[in-house]
């Protein structure tokens, strides 16, 4: 095994690793899902909790991430075997090694109609009369059988085929142009959605909270689970990115960078969304297809609509695909190290083996729509169990085994805090804050928490 370690790759410089994290987590979670999710939680209120959540919870357990695999050197499961052999510790490698599978099979699916759309955009746009038909259009498209699962495939074929080539040629090389082109879009896109006549009514939505929303639990478990989804959390993707970091590199502002790109793009997403989906009268509330209805209501509108409509979904497509890579990459970089696979033959039985597993997914939607649990279509079940519960869960493990399982004085130095205030209160955060904070909103979301308060009133 030390053998194979030798021959692990690692990142051609620190900048290139940050962009990796970056564009891992960079994503649909920012754009399509941050939208929805807000959407469907009321805006403000639900947006002053998921930031609470990055601060508390998730800055420090990207720091967690980071250091156990740069200090590991291997891959999630790999990690824990290393710096705690035969401790329990491990189940959180395993846990992060399904959730990779569970993510990127629906993950897949979105992709592909991102895909989809940036052909059709290219091809000359969507013949539709009014704004109101993309709607009927995209669920058209959607709930039909074979066309998802044509684009889901394009998809899984090119993020197969980019972890196939490796960490530096694929996944460093292909995150340095396409990211900052897409930042620049979005924030062209959010300035023209603020003329659009919506605005007021989504900057009140965005920004001044319904505090009556907080009652709910379920706000909470939205936030946490959609800070661990944006973040790349919880399932050692970040734990796999850091292993390939060589050298003594300064994590915390690795760290904090790709925390705050995270957001600032959520959020800028969100002022080039919700002002789109007042002036066109659409409820927030209409989930996952916010994006694909509201945005080319706004391509239809503008000068070169197509143009940026093509621009667009070129650039969110390739943005799910890097953050699709380092989905793959958790389960790739596990099986190479496992079964002494190659790369190659890993990337294409695992990237083949959860093609098929989103094809439930897809069809969920349409044919198989009869089909939900809890209400929930197939590919909503699958993000809410691995968004909802495995990550929140796998960080929690983190968060205690960083916090309780290393020596304090070891953690400090490996994370490069050193013996610093930020460091005593980032490890005071993984050992109280973090487990407290996301083992109370899981109690709140199951309705025990609100059963035990009971008692004691
Ligand atoms: N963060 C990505 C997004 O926002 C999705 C993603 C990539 C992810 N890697 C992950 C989510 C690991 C959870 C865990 O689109």
């Amino acid at each position: 095994m030390d053998q194979l370690n030798s021959n692990r790759e690692q990142w051609n410089s620190r900048l290139g690793f940050i962009l990796a994290a970056m564009g891992s987590a960079v994503g649909l979670g920012n754009i399509w899902r941050f939208s929805y999710v807000t959407g469907e939680n009321g805006g403000a209120a639900f947006l002053l909790v998921y930031l609470l959540c990055i601060i508390a919870i998730g800055i420090p357990i990207i720091m967690a991430e980071f250091t156990i695999g740069r200090k590991a050197q291997s891959d999630a499961v790999g990690s824990f075997e290393k710096l705690a052999p035969g401790k329990p510790w491990i189940v959180a490698g395993f846990m992060g090694v399904a959730s990779a599978f569970i993510i990127l099979s629906f993950y897949g699916v979105v992709a592909g109609w991102t895909v989809k759309y940036f052909f059709s955009y290219l091809t000359g746009g969507f013949a539709v009369e009014n704004d109101a038909q993309y709607g009927d259009v995209f669920v058209g498209f959607i709930t039909s059988t074979y066309e998802p699962l044509l684009w889901q495939f394009l998809f899984m074929a090119l993020t197969i085929g980019i972890v196939f080539m490796g960490v530096k040629k694929g996944i460093e090389a292909s995150n340095k142009i396409l990211m900052p082109l897409l930042a620049i879009l979005v924030i062209i896109l959010a300035g023209y959605s603020l003329t659009l006549g919506g605005a007021s009514e989504a900057l009140s939505f965005l920004f001044s909270p319904d505090w009556s929303k907080l009652a709910d639990p379920n706000v909470y478990l939205a936030a946490l689970g959609q800070a661990f989804f944006s973040l790349s959390l919880g399932m050692g993707a970040l734990i796999t990115y850091g292993s390939y970091l060589s050298n003594k590199e300064k994590l915390p502002g690795a760290a904090l960078g790709v925390a705050t790109l995270d957001t600032g793009f959520a959020i800028i997403s969100g002022l080039m969304i919700f002002p789109a989906v007042f002036a066109f009268g659409i409820n927030p509330g209409d989930g996952p297809g916010l994006v694909f209805v509201t945005l080319p209501g706004i391509f239809d509108s503008i000068a070169f609509g197509t143009l940026f409509g093509f621009a667009f979904f070129f650039l969110l497509a390739a943005a799910a695909l890097s953050s699709a890579i380092s989905l793959l990459e958790v389960a790739v970089a596990y099986f190479i190290r496992k079964f002494s696979w190659s790369r190659q033959k890993a990337s294409l039985i695992v990237g083949g083996v959860i093609f098929l597993l989103g094809v439930p997914s897809s069809l969920g939607i349409g044919p198989l729509s009869d089909i939900t649990f809890f209400g929930k279509d197939i590919l909503d079940s699958m993000d809410f169990i691995a968004s909802n519960i495995l990550l929140p869960l796998g960080g929690l493990i983190i968060a205690l085994f960083m916090g309780w399982g290393w020596k304090k004085s070891d953690a400090l130095a490996d994370s490069d805090f050193g013996d610093t205030a930020l460091g005593n209160a980032w490890i005071f955060t993984l050992r109280y804050v973090a487990p407290v904070a996301i083992f109370l909103i899981f109690l709140a979301s199951t309705g025990l928490l609100k059963l035990i308060l009971g008692l004691f009133s």
